[in-house]
């Protein structure tokens, strides 16, 4: 006789900023995951366009840069038959749980996190209450969907601890309402690091745009940035401690190729750093072909794109509405008659 399989699939949400350029980092450190979890858990994807106005954004390139990234995400193998994927800003749940957490986040804690204190540096002429209160529309998002796993890049791994923190919270005062989600963080590609300052992470928002490879990017660009990549002067293609171009280099082959560490340093024996620089430029630009051919197909097609996120925030509404009537109706407000 068979037996129904009544185990739950676990949960996994996880979302990025639409801020412009998607980049080789963000691809390595959370996409490339995303695509290959859809089969196994139960996915649940997020262009977060409400924390991007954390920073100014010009109305028409902000409304352009959304469409780019949900066409990329498409490109990059979101299925959304399998996984809803939508605009934060189309589920007004988001906002809502957000205002109820910032209830029950301290001060304390939001002043605490190192990206706030690097965002306001970096944008000191605009250090608003979105930029402060931001981990808490983080939590909204997670706790909204009762996600048991979120897959994002070591930068984001605080923001989730104080996630897992807000939900104890009120699971505390309350009682069991939200589902503590762990982070997921790649072995290889969590933090992918500048090509031109490997002691920093890659980021879009870096001023030279050689220590960046956007996803978007031409092949010859892609090649031009790996060959002026900085590395060393050992000139021996290994991973150890304080070669971090090097190691950079190495996590990026082994994320496009599936090689190992050992691997790469017996394929690169007694070659120079020129040779290596060409091949991981190649195995990037190779392994982002099919991704771009993709996105050039679905950029063309406004109207396909807006049934996939008109349907994926109905979905994400439906399941998130739940979360919010709990979490509103034991918070004690009054429940709405319409
Ligand atoms: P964002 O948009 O800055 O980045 C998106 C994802 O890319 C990862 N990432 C990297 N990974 C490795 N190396 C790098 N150099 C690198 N740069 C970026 C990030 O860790 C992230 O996983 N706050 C989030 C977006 C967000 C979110 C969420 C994520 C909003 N709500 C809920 C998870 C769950 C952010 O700004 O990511």
């Amino acid at each position: 006789m068979e037996t129904a399989n009544t185990e739950r699939k676990k949960v996994i949400f996880s979302a990025i900023q639409p801020s412009g350029t998607i980049t080789l980092g963000n691809y390595l450190g959370a996409l490339k995951n995303w695509i290959h979890l859809q089969d196994e858990y139960s996915c649940i994807f997020a262009l977060a366009d409400l924390h991007t106005i954390t920073v100014r954004q010009d109305p028409a390139k902000f409304r352009h840069n959304v469409l780019e990234a949900y066409a990329l995400l498409l490109a990059c193998g979101i299925d959304t038959e399998k996984s809803p994927f939508f605009i934060q800003s189309q589920v007004c749940t988001h906002a809502q749980l957000a205002w109820i957490l910032n209830c029950y986040t301290q001060f304390g804690e939001l002043q605490r996190m190192t990206q706030f204190k690097d965002k306001s540096a970096k944008h000191a002429d605009n250090v608003n209450a979105g930029l402060f209160t931001y981990p808490s529309l983080m939590a909204a998002d997670i706790l909204l969907y009762q996600a048991d796993l979120v897959p994002v890049g070591a930068d984001q791994k605080q923001h989730l601890e104080l996630s897992r923190n807000i939900a104890e919270r009120f699971n505390g005062l309350y009682s069991p309402t939200f589902t503590i989600p762990d982070a997921y963080i790649p072995k290889q590609g969590a933090r992918i690091m500048s090509l031109k300052d490997p002691t920093k992470k890659m980021s879009k928002s870096d001023e030279n745009v050689n220590g960046y490879v956007a996803v978007l990017d031409k092949p010859d660009d892609i090649m031009r940035k790996f060959k002026r990549a900085i590395t060393d002067s050992e000139a021996c293609v290994r991973s150890a401690e304080g070669k971090d171009g090097v190691n950079n280099l190495m996590g990026i082959y082994s994320c496009v190729t599936g090689l190992t560490n050992e691997q790469i340093e017996k394929e690169f024996e007694g070659k120079g750093y020129g040779d290596f620089k060409i091949a991981v430029g190649e195995a990037v630009v190779e392994h982002l072909r099919p991704i771009q051919e993709r996105y050039a197909d679905y950029s063309k097609n406004k109207d396909y794109l807006e049934k996939c996120y008109t349907d994926g925030a109905q979905k994400a509404f439906s399941i998130s509405n739940r979360t919010l009537s709990k979490v509103m109706k034991k918070v004690g407000f009054i429940p709405k008659a319409f």
